[in-house]
């Protein structure tokens, strides 16, 4: 749970774009960026109730977020003004969604033990509508054990909880516990209708795999998987239903996307195939292990004074086991090669039989581990070439174009769900 999380897909049925937000703000320093989470909201189409609890007001002034959203912002318990005087109840049932952020350690900790302490608090026991929870709190309030155990609680209960995010913290620390970007939230919670991908399956591999000698000594691969996770965001951004199958990596999962965690290439193997029927596009970005140790150790080995050898036997190659299926998704290879790109990669092409391949250039000073990389893309007939910038950028520009060239090669671009690709035996 320690590890970042996105609880869920996007909300579902009724609720797949909740008109009705009420947005509840509690009292964290992450409170300054609510009025721009109100302005995505009401821009995609939303109406916005804000409920502040008593210490969110400390942070944001309830002049501007009633300014941002064109409603009285309510804080009262006790409102007289509210029909019936039971703020409570008309609010709990006027919402098709309750969003918190951000939410304070306190307030999960409220909401975990059912407590009715304040307007929020209570209408989100009086509620039928989805809760979903944006925590922030400085990374070693993220990590005790009362706020996880608070957050499994919820989870356990169905409430959806988006984040927290990495990186730079308001009390100058740097860890998991920032608020996620509203812009990411708002994407979390509504489903994209629109975007080059929308209604299409996107199942995408990142990250190395880690093969084991013994309990404490394993082969891998460089790989951050920094590349994969922002193409798995830009799909999701392009409005994709997104699985993200990744290795061991250090990395919070984009918003939106479905993540299954994998250590060794035969876990990914297994996955990929649990995970590919009814995918409309596989995109390989792992830096899967080729060979892993014929066996492994019970008990860690120990050192001796003579030299070590170790047997080594070829991993499935997940990529070419898709494209060999008997109805494959579009697949999109990566070619990290250190001389000779080109060559290699179109020979990559044609030998795994995938729709295209990103090739890049790796070694000291490109490629892994880096926030930038440039990418050549090869398909038959035609070539793209990215210069340098950041993965993210890379990866956006590389979502668009395989969207265009899925459009090219598979016409309409039915979903395969509706096509009825078949499953693998
Ligand atoms: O042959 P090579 O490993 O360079 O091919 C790279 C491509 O194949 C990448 O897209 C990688 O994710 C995929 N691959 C795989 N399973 C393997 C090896 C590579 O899916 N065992």
């Amino acid at each position: 749970m320690n590890a970042p999380v996105d609880s869920g897909p996007p909300l579902r049925g009724s609720a797949s774009s909740p008109k009705n937000v009420l947005l509840g703000v509690t009292g964290g320093i992450a409170a300054y960026k609510t009025p721009d989470l109100v302005r995505r909201l009401t821009a995609r189409g939303c109406t916005v109730q804000v409920v502040l609890s008593r210490g969110a007001s400390r942070f944001v002034t309830p002049t501007t977020l009633q300014a941002v959203s064109g409603r009285r912002v309510r804080d009262d318990l006790w409102d007289d003004a509210a029909e019936d005087a039971m703020g409570h109840i008309e609010l709990a049932r006027w919402a098709d969604v309750v969003l918190v952020a951000p939410a304070t350690a306190h307030f999960l900790g409220a909401l975990a033990a059912g407590l009715a302490g304040d307007l929020l608090q209570t209408l989100c026991l009086a509620t039928a509508a989805p809760i979903v929870v944006a925590p922030a709190m400085n990374r070693q309030m993220w990590a005790s054990a009362a706020v996880q155990s608070n957050c499994r609680v919820l989870t356990e209960r169905g409430v959806r909880i988006l984040g927290p995010a990495a990186g730079e913290q308001a009390c100058g620390e740097h860890g998991m516990g920032r608020m996620m970007e509203p812009a990411d939230i708002v994407d979390a919670l509504l489903e994209r209708r629109d975007g080059p991908l929308a209604g299409l399956k996107v199942l995408i591999t990142a990250g190395p795999t880690r093969e084991p000698i013994d309990p404490v000594r394993y082969i891998t691969n460089r790989s951050s998987g920094k590349m994969g996770f922002a193409v798995a965001a830009a799909a999701r951004a392009a409005g994709a239903d997104v699985t993200l199958i990744s290795g061991p990596v250090s990395l919070a999962t984009p918003a939106g996307v479905r993540r299954i965690d994998v250590e060794t290439a035969e876990d990914m193997y297994r996955e990929v195939h649990r995970a590919v029927p009814g995918t409309d596009i596989f995109i390989a970005c792992a830096a899967v292990s080729d060979y892993r140790p014929q066996t492994v150790a019970k008990e860690k080995i120990k050192r001796t004074e003579s030299d070590m050898r170790l047997e080594l036997v070829r991993s499935p190659d997940t990529l070419a086991s898709v494209t060999a299926l008997p109805n494959p998704p579009f697949t999109v290879g990566f070619a990290a090669e250190t001389h000779d790109v080109e060559k290699h990669a179109l020979e990559k092409l044609e030998r795994k039989r995938v729709d295209m391949i990103a090739a890049n250039l790796v070694g000291p000073t490109c490629g892994f581990d880096r926030e930038t990389n440039a990418l050549t893309v090869y398909w038959r007939g035609g070539r793209q070439h990215f210069g340098e910038s950041t993965k993210c950028e890379l990866a956006g520009r590389l979502i668009a174009l395989v969207a265009e060239r899925y459009r090219a090669e598979r016409g309409s671009g039915t979903p395969a769900a509706s096509r009825g690709q078949k499953p693998r035996r």
